[in-house]
């Protein structure tokens, strides 16, 4: 049974078909990271409900609080070519030229804007989240990482409906 922060830890040859295919785009965005000032590049890959993925990675700022991380600007950029239902996201994560041994969940912030997306589709969203090498790949959900964060809901917004 699932409960609240529960993961399961994959390696690449135990994914599914899709899974694979959507992180292998992870690791392509990570290397169109901007991130002169931690060099820790991340790349993030969207499967939207209509099959089509969509790319994005962090991209840094001088004012360091102006960053913003892979998640979201692959969320941002989609929504943006008019895409908002998704039923995937996968991660990918670089330090600089060396491995970085663990996956990394998404921050709080790219949780919160997951968690929007998430009503907006109105399923969960899967989240696989690889290390370097690929052999410890974090498989979970926005729903089992943050099941209780600010809602739409509690503001009393009621679901907009999109095709895609
Ligand atoms: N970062 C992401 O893009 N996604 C995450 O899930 C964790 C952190 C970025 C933000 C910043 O550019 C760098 O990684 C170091 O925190």
């Amino acid at each position: 049974m699932w409960r609240h922060g529960d993961f399961m830890t994959l390696r690449f040859v135990e994914l599914n078909a899709t899974q694979k295919k959507l992180l292998e785009a992870a690791e392509r965005a990570r290397e169109t990271a901007y991130c002169p000032y931690s060099s820790f590049h991340v790349g993030a890959a969207l499967l939207a409900k209509d099959g089509t993925i969509h790319p994005g990675s962090n991209y840094e700022n001088v004012s360091y609080s102006m960053t913003i991380c892979a998640e979201r600007s692959a969320i941002f950029g989609a929504s943006a070519r008019g895409y908002k239902l998704f039923k995937a996201v996968a991660i990918s994560v670089r330090s600089g030229k060396s491995d970085v041994a663990e996956p990394a969940a998404p921050c709080g912030a790219c949780m919160q804007v997951l968690s929007e997306a998430s009503f907006l589709a109105g399923n969960d969203i899967e989240i696989i989240s690889a290390n370097t090498k690929k052999d410890r790949i974090m498989v979970t959900s926005i729903k089992r990482l943050a099941p209780v964060i600010f809602d739409p809901r509690s503001a009393g917004i009621k679901r907009k409906r999109f095709t895609r």
